[in-house]
């Protein structure tokens, strides 16, 4: 019952997300919070203001008066309520609306009366999102001191597959348990992430690279963040960006640049997380030119590149955390347990190429977290947003 004794009010925008306000009472009514709903005419045609009075057992609000009795329904008495106004979905329309004070609605009026914090879960297509009318009134909304619970990337509604996916109800709540619990864990901590593939030049225009997103890194690094860390974001190529401003971001191409990154800025670190795939091999020789077609094979010579996780275990003093990854296709645990070894880490994050929707490309993750001391723990398959909140309180326990 993290959320006893809190009154949250939670505004529901039209969307198509707003189905999965259900859930989101749900669990916030089951963290012991009271609820009550304020919701948009268009809100109530995606889910019933029945469904949402039963689970929140509070009436619904969304006229400015009732229509039956006349009674009002004061906006800035439901702003004084409330601890916290989650708007969740948040549409690209009523942000547009909010960052510039329109307040043709009761959640609209109610969110500019409203002297309690606001967060704000927006929900809507990729390219809706990337506009920069949308992008610069997320800005306007921040700058306000709204929090914004980033979309996930994945499967929208219409098909398409990006940025634009509201955050999971359990995601968003999780956000919200942190906003009440008052200290930050990971407060005046930095922590180094590394995060994406390598790339190994072989000649200008090619590489040995491999499949990483750097999705799994980016989600720890804003978690981490979240928690009140320092970041230092040693990246491989992706098209990923980070939003909360103590994330800072080194871009590096090869393994080389991403090891030299981590060794020169670790000493000054608490801890470190290695989510990286780096590359383990590298063309011995580079070409200046690109390599032309022929008439042979072409052979090309590998080298090993150095291992940034085992260095950082060498280097590593004693009230530093290291946190390693392994991804593994066979003999998943006796490998696992063996990099621990070999890389002097405290944790290993353990997933499976084998179990459906792990590994590289997909937005869910199924892992299992084993110690120094055989500890092992293993979670559900869960979003990769779930997944670094899971990894980052396995990391606050060792401090
Ligand atoms: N790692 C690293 N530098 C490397 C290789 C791996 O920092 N050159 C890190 C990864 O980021 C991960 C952990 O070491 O946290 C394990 O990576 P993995 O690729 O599973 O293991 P390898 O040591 O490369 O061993 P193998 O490929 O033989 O399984």
């Amino acid at each position: 019952m993290k959320l006893k004794g809190k009154n949250i009010l939670l505004g529901i925008t039209g969307g198509i997300a707003a189905y999965k306000a259900a859930i989101l009472v749900r669990l916030l009514v089951k963290e012991g919070a009271q609820v009550k709903v304020v919701m948009t005419k268009l809100a109530k045609e995606f889910i019933t203001p029945l469904t949402l009075a039963t689970l929140s057992k509070n009436p619904i609000l969304v006229e400015f008066f009732d229509p039956e009795n006349g009674q009002w329904n004061s906006h800035v008495d439901i702003g004084l309520w409330s601890d916290l106004y989650m708007i969740a979905p948040a549409t690209a329309n009523s942000m547009g609306k909010m960052a510039h004070g329109i307040a043709d609605n009761l959640l609209l009026t109610t969110y500019l009366s409203a002297r309690c914090p606001v967060m704000l879960a927006p929900t809507m297509d990729l390219d809706m999102y990337q506009h920069p009318a949308n992008l610069k009134n997320i800005e306007i909304l921040k700058s306000y001191g709204n929090i914004i619970v980033e979309p996930e990337s994945g499967e929208l509604a219409s098909g398409l597959v990006g940025k634009g996916r509201m955050a999971e109800p359990e995601v968003i709540t999780e956000r919200i348990i942190e906003f009440f619990s008052s200290k930050k864990k990971l407060k005046s901590k930095k922590i180094l992430v590394t995060a994406g593939p390598t790339f190994e030049p072989i000649d200008p225009v090619r590489f040995i690279g491999n499949y990483s997103s750097g999705k799994m890194g980016y989600a720890i690094a804003e978690e981490l963040a979240t928690q009140g860390a320092e970041v230092l974001l040693v990246s491989g190529p992706t098209h990923l960006e980070v939003s909360n401003p103590l994330i800072k971001k080194i871009k590096v191409q090869t393994a080389q640049e991403m090891y030299d990154a981590a060794v020169n800025n670790f000493s000054d670190c608490d801890g470190a997380i290695m989510s990286a795939a780096v590359a383990d091999f590298k063309p011995v020789t580079q070409y200046d030119q690109k390599i032309k077609r022929g008439k042979d094979d072409l052979k090309i010579i590998l080298e090993p590149n150095k291992d940034i996780a085992a260095e950082l275990g060498n280097i590593k003093k004693e009230n530093q955390i290291l946190v390693g990854f392994a991804l593994e296709t066979n003999n998943e645990l006796e490998n696992a347990k063996k990099k621990i070894q070999n890389k002097n880490l405290d944790f290993i994050v353990l997933n499976s190429l084998k179990e459906e929707g792990a590994g590289f490309e997909h937005d869910t993750n199924k892992i299992s977290i084993i110690d120094k001391i055989d500890n092992i723990t293993n979670f559900e398959l869960k979003s990769k947003q779930e997944v670094a909140i899971d990894i980052v309180n396995e990391l606050i326990k060792k401090f």
